[in-house]
Parts: C-alpha cells; structure tokens; sequence
C-alpha cells in the first residue's frame, strides 16, 4: 500500500488503515527490517505549537528507518505571515522529501500539501490528531486483538483528538461514543462525515451530551479540557466539565477495562492521578505507539 500524504483520517479507507496499524505492528516487533526505509530522505518537521510527544517521536523515528529529520519551531513566525504558505512549502520540496507539520489552522496544512509536490503528514492541526488516532487504534488492537465493534467513549472537550478518534473509529467499524459539556461538542460536519463512515462500516456513532450515557463502554478516553492556542483559564470551565472528570466511579460505572489518554494529562482536571497511573491505563502504550504508527505511514509514503 502506498500514500500520498497523511492529511486527516477520513482520507484513508478501511483497507489502508487496517494495513497501517498491521505495519506499524510489523515494524515495532521487527525493527531491523525496516532499518533502511528511508535511507537518503530528509524530512522536515515543521512546528508551529509546542510537542514533547510527536516531535521526538518522529525525530527518532526517522532515525530508526535510516532517515534524517530537520526540525524547525516558531522562530520564523506563523505560517504564511512572512512567505506564502505555498512559498514555503516549494521551498521545503528543493531540499527535503516530505514535510512533517503541526499547525493552527488544517487549511494550511492543505496548502501545503496541494503546492509542496512532496508528501505532508498532519502532527496536529485545529481539526484532527490522525497520528493520534493511528497509535490508539494500534494500541487497542494490540490491547483487544481486534477493534471492530469495540465500545469506545470519549469524554471531555470535542477537539481535534476527539475528531480524529471518531473519524478513524467511525471507519474501523469501532462504536465511538463522545460525551461532551453542552457548546463543547465536536464540529457538525465532522460529526455528519462520521455518521456516513459508520453507516458504511457497520459501526454505531453516538454523539452526546449526558454523562449518564458512559455505560456499557470498554474504553474510555479523554484529552485536555483546553487546547494549545486557547486562553481561556481553567478555573472558567471547572464548573461545566467536572461532572465529565474520569475517575475511578466513572470507570466503574461505565463497566470499562481500558482508559486512554493522548497527553499532556492535567491531573485532577480531566482525569484523576489514580485512574492515569492504574493498571487500567494504557496512555503509555499510547505514546510509545506514536513513532511506530508514524514510522508506518513514513514507511507507506515512500513505498
Ligand atoms: N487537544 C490537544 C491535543 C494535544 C496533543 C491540543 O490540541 O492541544
């Protein structure tokens, strides 16, 4: 299977999911194999917001397939400020052979892609997570043997990580449930495209606002309450999320075995110390899966 970049998650049907997540599994149980995939590539990685997570990853991931990884953060400003986005992405394509970007705004990220002639792989942008998402369904097939009909919920702020989860899950024939405060739900054109993925794969999407519909789940998930870019303070929305805080009743009560969590934690905001550090937790496999999920889609870019 090849690609040509890793723009968003809908982008991608079953089949080149499916052989992804198989990939990545193949490459972190046999990483010799896979030493020279991108021997003679450079990649650019291009930030806009911070990383701990993603930049590393893909920096020693890229090592690891005998690749080099250039990383550039916010010294030149926002994108398209100082040069056009399309100038920068021709500029990219002179020296390096895909373009690796975190981003505010995914319209960018789609210029690139449609002036760069090079591929561009999404680390983050104001609408999905899709590398995300690859590593937590890797993590839960590994977890669960397989995640077709597998109950997941997300609960928390609709963003960019929820966005993904129920697009990719959606896809995957996963039941994704997202369990929002009400005004925090995820986007309604997402939701729709969603809806029209889990028609076709046979999955059941639930979009929510009740916190009372986290039962019967064998996954929950949850992310920050307020993403990078957004100044609003915590203590304005405590009152509205905490009755969606994972905790260890909310754990019972939803019957799961499995809590997942993208990162950064806010501890005793979104999730409780307890349940992030329990044996339920598999946000540490989550991260790890980061470099092999993306050194899969490397790998299917240069194929
Ligand atoms: N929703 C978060 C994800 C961080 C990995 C953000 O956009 O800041």
């Amino acid at each position: 299977m090849s690609l040509q970049h890793f723009l968003a998650d809908q982008l991608q049907d079953k089949q080149q999911l499916l052989d992804l997540i198989e990939q990545a599994i193949d490459i972190k149980t046999n990483p010799s194999k896979y030493a020279q995939a991108l021997a003679g590539k450079s990649i650019v990685m291009l930030f806009e917001k911070p990383s701990l997570r993603t930049h590393i990853s893909f920096d020693i991931g890229i090592q690891k397939l005998g690749g080099h990884s250039l990383y550039i953060g916010q010294q030149n400003g926002q994108l398209g400020e100082r040069e056009r986005v399309s100038d920068v992405a021709k500029n990219l394509a002179c020296w390096s052979d895909a373009i690796v970007a975190r981003v505010f705004k995914q319209s960018v990220l789609d210029e690139m892609a449609e002036h760069a002639g090079i591929p561009v792989i999404n680390a983050l942008s104001d609408l999905y997570h899709p590398c995300q998402a690859l590593a937590d369904y890797m993590a839960l097939t590994e977890t669960f043997g397989s995640v077709e009909n597998l109950n997941i919920a997300y609960i928390g702020d609709g963003n960019n990580v929820s966005n993904s989860l129920m697009l990719m899950g959606s896809i995957l024939g996963a039941n994704v449930t997202v369990i929002t405060p009400t005004g925090y739900e995820p986007d309604p054109v997402l939701v729709s495209t969603a809806q029209d993925l889990a028609e076709k794969s046979g999955a059941k999407l639930t979009i929510s606002t009740d916190i009372e519909d986290a039962k019967n789940q064998q996954v929950i998930y949850t992310d920050t309450w307020i993403s990078m870019g957004d100044d609003t303070k915590v203590e304005q929305l405590l009152e509205k999320f905490m009755p969606y805080q994972i905790n260890s009743q909310l754990m019972a009560k939803a019957g799961a075995t499995a809590v997942m969590h993208c990162q950064p934690a806010h501890l005793e905001q979104e999730i409780t110390t307890e349940v992030f550090d329990s044996e339920q937790s598999i946000a540490f496999l989550q991260a790890e899966n980061r470099m092999w999920a993306q050194n899969s889609v490397l790998v299917s870019l240069f194929k």
